[in-house]
């Protein structure tokens, strides 16, 4: 297996070649082309990108995991819905700056640029520690400048440092879509989303049912999930201005590994790695009983739940 550690230039001079950096010395290499059975490494070796087959499927998909843990733990997908049916696929980047998954000539999937004031000049493809794929131009370091990431295509994960929400700017809306199942990445009909109400409030939704209201927040928490507050596990915040409204949290002082999952069935995971056991463990999930369901009650009734509630929240 042929592995590709941290990044891949692509001099975008004629004919677009890549060029791999290799961590342990910064020679360049040049390369066509990214094949199935390659993959690209973050520098700190956190997580890995290639092809991959999820659960018991034989289809092809090109992803992000976790390099560092011994369970293949997918965090992003590219191609969800278009799966490849062997190992022919093959990723490039066109001279507009763009990723391309094609097999046997034939397009699969892409990327599209949208910071069309920038210029794709000698571009880079990077896997970040972070998990995040990020398209940019050689020397490029602000974020605002990438002509493209991963982090603004969410899957059914959410990474420590993304967005979950709203660019008012460019209208995208970053949110969560279940898997169908765990042999097929493609979007179910799960989803957490922050619709743009008067006051923005994120929803678990199934199709265009709604099956949880988070509540909207009110500068210190969710009203909806009032025992959600920063702890040692992780941090977070909303930020809701002109430009911008979205969720994000980063580890706190435990440092631990963890990420948010929307789960096909309706239930919002997240999950924490523990190092003794070498495993994900539930650290808590929403809904958290039967009455937290939207309008099971209706709008002014009172569900009684003999539970009592977790302090714990996503
Ligand atoms: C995989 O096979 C299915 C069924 O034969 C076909 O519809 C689909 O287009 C194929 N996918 C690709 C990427 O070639
Ligand atoms: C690849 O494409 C060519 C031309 O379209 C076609 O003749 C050939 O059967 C294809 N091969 C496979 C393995 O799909
Ligand atoms: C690069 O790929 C993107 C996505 O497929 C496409 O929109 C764009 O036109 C391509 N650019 C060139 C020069 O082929
Ligand atoms: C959804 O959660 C159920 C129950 O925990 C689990 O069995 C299943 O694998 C999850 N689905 C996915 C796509 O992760
Ligand atoms: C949680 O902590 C972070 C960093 O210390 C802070 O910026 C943020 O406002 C806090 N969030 C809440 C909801 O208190």
């Amino acid at each position: 297996m042929h592995i590709l550690y941290f990044m891949i230039l692509f001099p975008c001079i004629l004919v677009p070649s890549l060029k791999i950096s290799l961590a342990d010395d910064n020679s360049m290499y040049l390369l066509q082309s990214m094949r199935d059975g390659e993959t690209l490494i973050s520098k700190g070796t956190k997580f890995e990108f290639g092809f991959f087959s999820p659960g018991s499927s034989q289809k092809r998909y090109l992803g992000i995991w976790y390099k560092n843990i011994p369970i293949k733990t997918v965090v992003w997908v590219a191609n969800r819905a278009n799966p490849i049916n062997d190992s022919s696929g093959i990723l490039t980047v066109n001279s507009t700056g763009n990723l391309v998954l094609t097999t046997n000539g034939s397009l699969v999937w892409s990327t599209t640029n949208n910071n069309f004031h920038k210029q794709a000049q000698n571009t880079v493809v990077e896997l970040l520690d972070s998990g995040n794929l990020v398209i940019r131009n050689e020397g490029e370091t602000n974020p605002e400048e990438y002509l493209w990431q991963s982090f603004d295509y969410p899957s059914d994960t959410l990474l420590p440092g993304m967005k979950l929400g709203w660019d008012l700017r460019t209208g995208l809306d970053r949110r969560l879509t279940a898997w169908k199942s765990p042999d097929d990445p493609s979007p179910g009909e799960v989803y957490r989303d922050l619709k743009l109400y008067s006051y923005h409030e994120f929803y678990i939704m199934k199709g265009t049912k709604k099956v949880f209201r988070f509540g909207p927040w009110n500068g210190l928490y969710f009203s909806g999930v009032p025992d959600l507050r920063n702890n040692s596990v992780f941090v977070f915040n909303f930020i809701s201005n002109k430009d911008e409204s979205y969720y994000i949290f980063n580890p706190g002082n435990d440092v631990v590994m963890s990420r948010i999952v929307m789960n096909e069935s309706s239930t919002i995971y997240r999950y924490v790695w523990v190092e003794e056991d070498q495993n994900w463990r539930i650290y808590t999930s929403l809904p958290k009983d039967f009455c937290d369901t939207y309008g099971l009650c209706g709008a002014y009734g009172n569900c009684m739940t003999t539970q009592t509630l977790n302090s714990k929240e996503l």
